[in-house]
C-alpha cells in the first residue's frame, strides 16, 4: 500500500482544506493511504502530530476556511527555534530527523502546500535531502510567478472589494479620506484588483514607490470636481519614495518581517497636507479568513487532484501550476527563483490610469498618458 503525507505551511489561505480534500479522495481512489502533518513539518518531527486522513475525516471540509492541519510561518526545519536546557532559544537544523521519520513511515511522497517560503523549504528537502516532494502553490498575495494564479487570492480580493464598497457611503457622508491597508507584502495584486474594482481614488503598491504630493494632488482634484471624499487603498508593503516599508517587531523563528502601519502613516500625511479629515483601517487577516470563493475552491480542488496525479507519475521536485488555464507543472527550482510582481505595463495598471486612479507616481497619473 502506497502512503503519502501532506502538510500546509506559511500563512493560511482560503482553499487549503479543498486541496486536502482532493488529495485524500484522489489518493483513496488509487488505494493509497494519506497522512497529514500538523503545524507544517511538526507531524514529521514528532509522529504524535501525524494524523491519518480518511475520506470520512475530510468530508465537508471543502468550503471551510483555514486548514484542518494547522500551519505556521515559524517552522523552517533547516532553522527551527528550539529551547535549550537553559531556557534559551537556539536555531537548530532538524531536517535530518524529518527525513528519518519520513522514511520510517514508508512515505513515497510529501505534498507540501505553501507559499514562496514553504516551497523553498520543499525545494531544499528535494535537492539537499533527496526527499520525494511535490509542491502545491498557495498564497493570498498571488506573488508566485510560476503559476498564473494561486488559490486564496480571489477570496482575499472579494473580501477587500466588499470592504472598500462599504467605505464609500461613510466617507461621502463625512467628506473624509478613508485609507484602507490591505495585505500584499512584496506585490500589490490584492490592492490593485480590489482598488480598481472597489472604485478607489488612489492605489499604492510595493512595486511603485509613492509620492505624497501626487496622492494629495488627486485628493485636491477630487475636491475641485465636487467630490469631497476619497478612498485610498494601500498594500502593507507599499513605501514612500526613498523610504523603506513600515514593519513591526520581529518574531523568533519567523524568516520574514511583519509588515503593517503604512495605512496609518499615509492617513496622517494626508491630514497634515490637505487638512482633510482622514481615517485609516487595516483589513488584516479578515482577508485570509472565511470560506473560499467558488473560484478558489475549484482551483484548490484541481491543484490537489493534479498533485496526486503527479505523485503517481513520480514527478518529484515539481510544483503543480496553473498555466494558460490548465493544470501544468514546473520544477520547484523554477517556482521559487523569483516573485510575480505587478508590472507597470500590466493592463490593470493601464486600466487604473485610464479610469483616473492615482498610483502615487506623477509619471503614472492619468494626465501623463499620451493619447
Ligand atoms: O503572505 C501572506 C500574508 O498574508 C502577507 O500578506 C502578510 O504580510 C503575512 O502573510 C502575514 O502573516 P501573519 O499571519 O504571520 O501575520
Amino acid at each position: 500500500m502506497k502512503k503519502i503525507v501532506i502538510s500546509t505551511g506559511g500563512g493560511d489561505a482560503p482553499g487549503l482544506n479543498a486541496v486536502i480534500y482532493a488529495v485524500v479522495m484522489s489518493a483513496e481512489l488509487r488505494g493509497w493511504e494519506v497522512y497529514g502533518s500538523r503545524g507544517g513539518y511538526k507531524g514529521l518531527l514528532d509522529l504524535d502530530e501525524l494524523i491519518r486522513l480518511t475520506p470520512e475525516k475530510v468530508a465537508d471540509i471543502t468550503a471551510l476556511g483555514g486548514t484542518i492541519l494547522g500551519s505556521t510561518n515559524k517552522g523552517n526545519p533547516f532553522e527551527m527555534p528550539v529551547e535549550n536546557l537553559a531556557g534559551e532559544i537556539q536555531m537548530r537544523d532538524v531536517s535530518d530527523r524529518i527525513v528519518k521519520n519520513f522514511t520510517r513511515m514508508g512515505f513515497m511522497c510529501h505534498l507540501a502546500v505553501g507559499g514562496d517560503g514553504s516551497l523553498d523549504i520543499a525545494r531544499r528537502f528535494f535537492e539537499e535531502k533527496g526527499m520525494p516532494v511535490i509542491g502545491v502553490p498557495k498564497t493570498i498575495d498571488n506573488d508566485l510567478y510560476a503559476t498564473q494564479l494561486t488559490f486564496g487570492f480571489d477570496t482575499a480580493v472579494s473580501t477587500a472589494t466588499g470592504a472598500i464598497d462599504k467605505l464609500h457611503s461613510t466617507a461621502k457622508s463625512h467628506d473624509r479620506v478613508m485609507v484602507v491597508e490591505v495585505m500584499g507584502r512584496d506585490s500589490g495584486w490584492i490592492a490593485l484588483n480590489s482598488g480598481i474594482s472597489g472604485g478607489a481614488d488612489v492605489i499604492l503598491i510595493p512595486e511603485i514607490p509613492f509620492d505624497m504630493e501626487c496622492v494629495c494632488e488627486k485628493i485636491a482634484d477630487n475636491d475641485l470636481h465636487g467630490k469631497h471624499y476619497a478612498i485610498v487603498v494601500v498594500a502593507e508593503g507599499a513605501k514612500a519614495r526613498n523610504s523603506e516599508a513600515i514593519h513591526k517587531e520581529g518574531e523568533i523563528g519567523r524568516q520574514e518581517v511583519l509588515l503593517g502601519g503604512i495605512g496609518e502613516w499615509v492617513a496622517k500625511e494626508i491630514r497634515i497636507r490637505t487638512d482633510k479629515d482622514t481615517r485609516s483601517l487595516v483589513l488584516g487577516h479578515i482577508q485570509r479568513g472565511g470560506s473560499p470563493t467558488t473560484f478558489d475552491r475549484l482551483l484548490a480542488l484541481r491543484f490537489g487532484a493534479a498533485a496526486v496525479r503527479m505523485a503517481e507519475k513520480g514527478q518529484f521536485g515539481h510544483m503543480v501550476s496553473l498555466i494558460n488555464g490548465k493544470m501544468d507543472d514546473v520544477t520547484l527550482e523554477e517556482a521559487t527563483k523569483k516573485r510575480k510582481m505587478v508590472d507597470v505595463s500590466d493592463d490593470k495598471v493601464m486600466t487604473a490610469r485610464e479610469i483616473g486612479i492615482c498610483l502615487g507616481a506623477a509619471n503614472l497619473c492619468a494626465e501623463s498618458v499620451n493619447y
